[in-house]
């Protein structure tokens, strides 16, 4: 095998109550990353398409080539990598784009090295690809995008990734407004002592969001899928975000907030044709704040990041 080809899903990290630790898989959108063998040992990036923006080729400043520089190190093959990748993720949106690189990258780099890393052993690498592209390790992007599903992440050492099931015939919208919101700054709003009453609340909702995702408790997921810790630190560098959360709930949804660190806004509908019409109102709530979004509907990604060829 000379050339392996990944898809890398988008994710949404945190689901309004697991801060740093809960994230769900897209079907809908997501980065692909080719990797091909080079006789020159080392990284390489030869292109970056799918966006507008010149992002760096030099893969020390690059996550995809962060990662697979440090993995190479490690592993000192016989041969390099050159990479090209192919961002369907917009940058800065809170749905888990560096996440995608990283993992992307990796997962390739595994294939062309003949699979001698396990999937924890991956983790920890795009842990790093985190911690350069944020300055935190947090691994609520990185797992859903490479296990997939919905995850639990209850320990980074050592790596302790819980899949929860996900109820039948749930789907995501996503809507992603035109504005970026860099991920330092969205966590340089949270203040590190948080009220104890707070805690409290959030953590009800947690276990309550986890035991009703076990026992298909549609009604009670929806009562438990409220953050009242971070949302409302952050929402203040989120423009449009009420109105599209009062849109998403005001027209069935079972919960919204924020996507990661935003600005990307994403809900839970049951059924596909449900999660259409929220999406409509929720569009139609963000053009009225003055702005401009992409938008989708998308079932959760089950299998993560996966090769293509
Ligand atoms: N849990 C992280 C945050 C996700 O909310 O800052 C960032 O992608």
């Amino acid at each position: 095998m000379d050339q392996a080809t990944v898809f890398a899903p988008a994710t949404c990290a945190n689901v309004a109550v697991g801060f740093d630790i809960l994230g769900f898989a897209l079907n809908a959108v997501g980065d692909t990353l080719s990797v091909r063998k080079t006789k020159e040992p080392g990284v390489r990036i030869k292109e970056i398409t799918g966006t507008s923006e010149i992002l760096p080729l030099d893969p020390a400043l690059n996550v995809s080539g962060a990662v697979l520089l440090r993995l190479s190190e490690d592993v000192t093959p016989d041969f390099g990598f050159e990479l090209s990748i192919h961002k369907g993720i917009p940058l800065g949106s809170g749905m888990g784009g560096s996440a995608a690189s990283s993992v992307g990258a990796l997962v390739a780099a595994n294939a062309l090295l003949e699979e001698p890393l396990s999937r924890n052993e991956l983790l920890s690498y795009a842990l790093l690809g985190e911690k350069i592209a944020s300055g935190s390790p947090h691994g609520d992007n990185v797992t859903p995008c490479l296990f997939g599903g919905l995850t639990l992440t209850r320990s980074l050492d050592p790596i302790e990734v819980i899949r929860i099931p996900v109820p039948d015939d749930i789907f995501a919208v996503i809507l992603h407004p035109h504005y970026r919101l860099d991920t330092r700054l969205s966590r340089a709003v949270l203040k590190k002592d948080l009220p104890l009453t707070e805690f409290v609340a959030q953590s009800a909702n947690l276990a309550g969001f986890i035991a009703g995702c076990f026992t298909q408790d549609i009604p009670l997921i929806s009562r438990s899928l409220k953050d009242v810790l971070i949302e409302p630190r952050r929402a203040s560098l989120l423009p449009g975000f009420f109105p599209a959360k009062e849109a998403a709930l005001s027209s069935g949804a079972i919960g919204c907030s924020i996507s990661g660190s935003g600005p990307s806004i994403f809900a839970w509908a049951k059924g596909r044709r449900k999660a259409e019409e929220i999406r409509e109102k929720m569009v139609s709530a963000i053009i009225q704040e003055g702005l401009t979004c992409d938008s989708w509907v998308s079932g959760i990604n089950l299998d993560g990041a996966h090769l293509l060829s």
